[in-house]
């Protein structure tokens, strides 16, 4: 699968954690910034990450800041992705089986480099179950139209 990590500068010290974690799975990363810790808007970065899926260049993103809020809160205004911000594994693998999330959003000042890890994993290993949760998804799909 390819992956595109971003995050602002709360987030630059998980960067190489998430990268690490997902190349040792066999995942191709792309990294798009920031890539130091000057102070940038997290909105930019979510939508420079998000843009390549919507584009299929990427299947999945990781985006990182200081709590993994903001950077989901403006994933989730871009029609067609879903994003799920995520402090444990159990939340990180219903996120892929029930609500099919292809952004998964993580908190730096929130989480250490090892629950970080088994967070990435559990994301990058678990599938869509379909069925019944499909329907939910086509519900969402509707909000999406009704409240342009
Ligand atoms: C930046 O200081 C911080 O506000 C940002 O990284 C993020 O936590 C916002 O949700």
């Amino acid at each position: 699968m390819k992956f595109v990590i971003a995050n602002d500068h709360g987030g630059l010290s998980l960067v190489k954690t998430v990268e690490s974690t997902l190349l040792k799975l066999g995942n191709e990363v792309e990294h798009l910034g920031s890539f130091d810790e000057n102070s940038v808007d997290y909105p930019d970065f979510a939508q420079k990450a998000c843009k390549k899926i919507l584009e299929n260049k990427a299947d999945f993103a990781v985006l990182i800041c200081g709590t993994g809020i903001g950077m989901s809160i403006a994933a989730n205004k871009i029609k067609g992705i879903r994003a799920a911000a995520v402090s444990e594994t159990y939340s990180a693998k219903m996120s892929r089986r029930h609500n099919d999330a292809n952004v998964l959003c993580l908190g730096a000042r929130v989480i250490g480099t090892e629950t970080c890890k088994e967070i990435v994993e559990a994301f990058a290993n678990e599938k869509f179950e379909g069925q019944r949760h499909i329907n939910r998804l086509n519900k969402i799909k509707l909000l999406e139209e009704k409240y342009v």
